[in-house]
């Protein structure tokens, strides 16, 4: 292939693929994070016995923290307790003795986290 075309291939392979979480896509709201947490972490954490006191079935409890208090911190991802956990910065890394999630869904729970915890 002459290499003139080489860079129209590569700008339709960027533009097949799935547009970039720039700033102008909308943040995820709790909607799609409690669906991931639904998924893999309420079995531990809801009711009474939830692990840590932590709740993560509904949006009230996941802001609301644990018994050590609060694992979300808006606007700061990094400085959240939750993504230390899931990035297995804090241990045990969560989902306890599970396999760690994909990196796309911790990105989606940073990005929530970064937009300030939307409820929705
Ligand atoms: C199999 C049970 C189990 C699952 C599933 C699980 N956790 Fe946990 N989680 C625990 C236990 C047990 C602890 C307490 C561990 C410790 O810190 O000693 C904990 C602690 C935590 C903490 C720290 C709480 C604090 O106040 O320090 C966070 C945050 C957390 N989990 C988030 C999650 C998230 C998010 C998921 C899903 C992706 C998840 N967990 C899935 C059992 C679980």
């Amino acid at each position: 292939m002459p290499p003139k075309h080489f860079g129209l291939c590569l700008a339709l392979l960027i533009a097949a693929g799935a547009p970039p979480a720039g700033a102008d896509a909308p943040a995820p709201g709790w909607d799609a994070v409690s669906a991931i947490f639904a998924k893999h972490c309420v079995r531990c954490h809801a009711g009474r016995d939830a692990a840590r006191g932590l709740r993560l079935d509904s949006h009230a409890a996941a802001l609301a923290g644990g018994e050590r208090g609060v694992v979300l911190v808006p606007g700061d991802a990094a400085g959240s307790e939750l993504i230390r956990r899931l990035r297995g910065e804090s241990v045990p890394r969560m989902p306890f003795l599970s396999r760690p999630l994909p990196d796309e869904q911790i990105e989606l729970i940073e990005r929530w986290i970064e937009a300030g915890l939307p409820a929705s």
